[in-house]
């Protein structure tokens, strides 16, 4: 199964019409989760509490549990996030932080270091940039995460830049992206 993370908030996003580009590509059914739309909310401390003394009691059972387990359970990740103010929409984040579950997508070992329990092969991440993207807190943090904690050993960056930039024709360079994407290797 593909998962489809969506943390596309303007209708008219060009960042998601490059995303649903590689998902025709992928050609497989796919499960989105359009994060505006879902009832996340960040941890505060009644819900840390309530997470760690499930964790604690194995109590893998609870619904506050099935983001994580839909992201460990999938073949393929997508994420599509725009670049905003140097990152990703805070919305992200707060998924990010429902799902790092302690014993479903990942498991710290004897050896102090996270042991990741994610099944998917590769996790792409798409953004749109309306300058030049720079990856540091966005795209190469979802790589540690995803590589060194998660187990997903494979990822990949599709990106446009430049989108809000006079004299460059975003329409052209955001099909000129789709255009580009080789799914050759996968
Ligand atoms: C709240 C906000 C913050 C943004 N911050 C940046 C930024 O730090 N650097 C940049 O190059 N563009 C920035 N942009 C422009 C967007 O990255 C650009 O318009 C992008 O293509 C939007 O993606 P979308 O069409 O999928 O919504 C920002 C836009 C918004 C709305």
């Amino acid at each position: 199964m593909v998962l489809y993370i969506n943390a596309c908030v303007r209708e008219d996003s060009r960042t998601d019409k490059i995303a649903r580009a590689l998902l025709d590509k992928l050609g497989t059914h796919y499960q989105e989760l359009y994060l505006p739309d879902e009832n996340i909310t960040p941890l505060d401390e009644t819900a840390l509490n309530k997470r760690t003394d499930l964790i604690e009691n194995g109590r893998y059972d609870d619904p506050m549990f099935e983001y994580a387990k839909a992201f460990s359970k999938a073949d393929i990740i997508v994420i599509s996030a725009p670049f905003w103010d140097l990152t990703f929409p805070s919305i992200l984040k707060v998924y990010l932080e429902n799902i790092y579950v302690i014993g479903i997508v990942s498991q710290y070992g004897s050896d102090g270091k996270p042991h990741g329990l994610c099944k998917a092969k590769k996790l792409y991440y798409v953004t749109t940039a309306g300058g030049s993207y720079t990856p540091d807190y966005s795209y190469d943090y979802i790589k540690e995460l995803a590589t060194l904690h998660f187990g997903i050993a494979e990822t990949e960056l599709i990106k446009a830049e430049m989108l809000d930039v006079d004299g460059f024709d975003a329409d052209e360079i955001v099909n000129d992206t789709i255009k580009q994407i080789n799914l050759a290797d996968y």
